[in-house]
């Protein structure tokens, strides 16, 4: 029965909800079984089945006695997936996995997950797409977009600040509010208003303190109340500690089944009147909109591999990013080539809950055979140094397969270090020394410490590139296709550069975020650290020149010509900065990104509107987000420090407004802020003429010109009785009160 007209839907909804007892009401809050929700057999409703997911169908069923899960098509995964920088790619993946999920009668895929990637140790970075939440937000849209728009619900997860997997049920992400609302939320905040998840799942951890579970803040006040949200909130699985009060605070599903529990103590909790029954409808509600909304096709055409593969490949093509190359990628066909490493098996997904039981043909060695046209001369890791130096040696050239296990980097469990296994470093370094011709193919979900990035070549980065990882491989080492992946995080030099190096994973269950508003490329920038190779860095076999660039409002536009021998996709970006901020801001931020195709010799003109949220701060004494106003520079660039085109823009933003005036108000802030001119002139009227206090204010346009003074503006108005014996409290209170009624039109009180 789960198919109702979207017309009659919401009455129909309402129509049972007043039929269910309160019994069948808290079941469907919770789960049957690990993936489905309840049915109400007396009342006609299927149960509806949700799978993981994001990169692939994760089916589980039941055959034979034996849980196992469907053949699926296996995507690349976020990591790779957001280094295409393209929302097509994008909404291709999530598209193909749809039809899917359509042809298995699921009606919601568990991802993207969006979470930012705080420190490069985290064990599902290879889940999750950025460490810029503006990027991820748009890459996150594209994808929910385009499955929802086959009739496929997708999930967002997992919100928020679940970034890391070390005691990943209990830690605390302690956070200061700013760094939340700038950096943790406004990917989940873009995604959610511009695409309507079906649901969003919250997360395992709990934030300053609260479980993410019964944070009504940040599940109704927020979410609901802020970004004007809908849809079903679902907890990870298992999250949920105390169910009544998950309730209250608006998570509607717990999943997976408690065995009953979960659903006893809201019957209970209703009982007593601790959750009103008008509660436990909204949430139901929310369930069966969802149900409805989602429910499966019976008629959908059945799964196609072929389809789903050319998808695949199709998105493969775009991930992967030629980090270095002085020449040696392309490869030239038909000459020797020794491959030594991890070629055969190549890695294209990794361990958790996203893990799909794909058709992979990842034998790269078979691909690049094909490609080159000859054999050729194979070492494995195990046969050691001395036998890969031979072949490369007698080849004259390697090609080396470096990469992490899958068993450094999965679901449950967060690296400890960022280096690759010794052995394969002792190699290449090995090889690297004794043929001058040395390229690097790298697989891996996440950042590594690459010490040997001098020592060779080219280095081509596949992430985790799903079941068409190594024929695209094999067409981009060729030149066949050309590379086009640009890092949508950084390549720090090594993990002690990174930002959150003091505090990952924290002290038992306590995790400081001290970094605070400064995560990759925004603290990387700032502290001037060098990294191996920046956020939205990325190498072509092709060439492009930038020139022309107007801004006029929030509207960018340059022109951007191929000037290299082949075709070939370039992504250009747009940060932008503040030239002399007076908060702590980043020196620029990512704020809008554009993928072209362009021919050899082709030119393109590029339009790209600014997006303002990424340069706002969020004021915490106002709670709200502001834009600093004033000049800020545009950066027009291929990668955020390839920085090929600058514009000025003037932005009219909205100033903080003042707050009372009280004794500790610093004279500086007085003196600075725009918001405080009208009472400027009281500080340097009558009231307090001839004092040092006043003749100070009257000076403060030379304390720029001159240092001595400027200690003095650092005082606070109470501390203005030490300058003069005249100036007595009751002067201090008459002038606070006259700036208040100035400011405010009213004295206020208790000052
Ligand atoms: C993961 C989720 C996943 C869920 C269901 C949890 O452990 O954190 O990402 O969707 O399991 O498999």
């Amino acid at each position: 029965m789960n198919k109702v007209k979207t017309k009659n839907r919401s009455a129909e909804i309402e129509a049972l909800i007043r039929e269910m007892t309160l019994e069948e009401k808290a079941a469907l809050c919770g789960g049957d079984g690990h993936w489905h929700t309840n049915a109400i057999k007396r009342l006609g409703l299927d149960r509806a089945m949700m799978t993981d997911g994001p990169h692939g169908l994760r089916k589980v069923v039941q055959a034979d006695g034996k849980t196992v899960q469907v053949p699926a098509a296996c995507f690349p995964t976020a990591s790779a997936l957001a280094a295409s920088w393209n929302p097509d790619v994008l909404a291709a993946a999530a598209g193909a996995i749809a039809d899917e999920a359509r042809a298995e009668g699921v009606s919601m895929v568990l991802g993207p997950g969006v979470n930012m990637k705080r420190s490069p140790l985290c064990g599902r970075n290879f889940e999750y797409f950025s460490e810029d939440p503006y990027l991820a937000g748009k890459l996150a849209s594209a994808y929910i977009q385009a499955m929802q728009s086959k009739g496929v619900g997708s999930c967002i997860k997992h919100f928020a600040c679940n970034n890391q997997e070390t005691r990943r049920f209990t830690v605390s992400a302690n956070v200061r509010e700013r760094a939340l609302r700038e950096l943790y939320l406004p990917a989940f905040e873009l995604a959610i208003k511009a695409a309507k998840p079906a649901a969003v799942m919250e997360s395992y951890n709990r934030i300053n303190g609260t479980h993410v579970s019964e944070s009504k803040w940040l599940l109704t006040d927020i979410l609901r109340g802020e970004w004007g949200y809908e849809g079903m909130v679902v907890s990870d699985w298992e999250a949920v500690n105390d169910r009544p009060a998950s309730l209250l605070a608006g998570l509607d599903l717990e999943m997976p089944d408690s065995f009953g529990d979960g659903r006893t103590r809201i019957i209970e909790a209703v009982k007593d009147g601790h959750i009103s029954e008008e509660t436990l409808n909204t949430a139901v509600r929310r369930i069966l909109n969802f149900i409805f909304a989602y429910a499966p096709d019976k008629d959908a055409a059945p799964r196609d591999p072929e389809k789903s593969y050319a998808a695949a490949l199709r998105c493969a093509r775009e991930c992967m990013v030629l980090l270095k190359n002085d020449g040696m990628l392309p490869l030239a066909k038909g000459s020797p080539l020794a491959v030594i490493g991890g070629a055969k098996t190549m890695r294209y997904q990794s361990s958790g809950s996203s893990k799909v039981t794909g058709s992979p043909k990842n034998d790269a060695l078979a691909a690049i055979e094909r490609e080159n046209g000859l054999p050729a001369t194979y070492v494995s890791f195990e046969e050691g140094a001395e036998a890969a130096v031979k072949a490369a040696r007698h080849c004259g050239r390697a090609l080396l397969f470096l990469g992490l296990p899958e068993s450094f980097e999965a679901e449950g469990a967060d690296r400890r270090h960022m280096r690759l296994p010794d052995t394969q470093l002792e190699i290449a370094k090995a090889v690297a020394l004794a043929v001058p011709d040395c390229a690097v193919v790298l697989t891996c979900g996440a950042p590594v410490e690459l010490p040997f990035a001098e020592a060779v070549r080219s280095i081509l980065l596949t992430y985790l590139c799903g079941d068409a990882a190594a024929e695209a491989l094999a067409e981009l080492l060729f030149g066949r296709q050309n590379p086009s992946g640009k890092l949508a995080e950084s390549f720090p030099l090594s993990l002690s550069d990174t930002p959150a190096f003091l505090n990952f994973p924290g002290d038992g269950d306590e995790c400081d975020y001290a970094e605070d508003i400064y995560i990759g490329y925004r603290y990387y920038e700032k502290r001037g650290v060098p990294v191996r190779y920046p956020f939205g860095h990325g190498l072509s076999y092709t060439s492009f020149a930038y020139r022309d660039l107007t801004v006029s409002g929030t509207a960018v536009r340059f022109t951007v010509k191929n000037t290299g021998p082949c075709d070939g996709f370039e992504t250009t970006q747009v940060y932008a900065g503040q030239n002399t901020p007076k908060r702590a801001l980043p020196v620029k931020a990512l704020c809008g990104f554009q993928k072209l195709f362009l021919k050899a010799g082709e030119e393109k003109e590029v339009e790209i509107e600014l997006s303002l949220r990424p340069l706002e701060y969020w004021d915490a004494r106002e709670r709200r987000y502001i834009l600093p106003d004033g000049s800020w520079t545009v950066y027009v660039g291929a990668s955020s420090a390839d920085i090929r085109l600058r514009g000025a823009l003037e932005i009219k933003g909205d100033a903080p407004g003042a707050k009372p005036v009280d004794r500790n108000t610093l004279l500086c802030d007085i003196m600075r802020e725009e918001c405080y001119a009208p009472v400027r002139e009281i500080f340097a009227g009558a009231m307090l003429s001839n004092t040092d206090f006043a003749k100070l204010c009257g000076e403060y346009g030379c304390t720029e010109q001159n240092p001595a003074l400027r200690p003095r503006l650092g005082f606070a108005l109470r501390q203005a009785v030490y300058f003069n014996p005249e100036f007595s409290e009751t002067v201090l209170q008459r002038t606070i009160c006259a700036c208040n009624e100035r400011l405010f039109g009213h004295v206020k009180e208790d000052v």
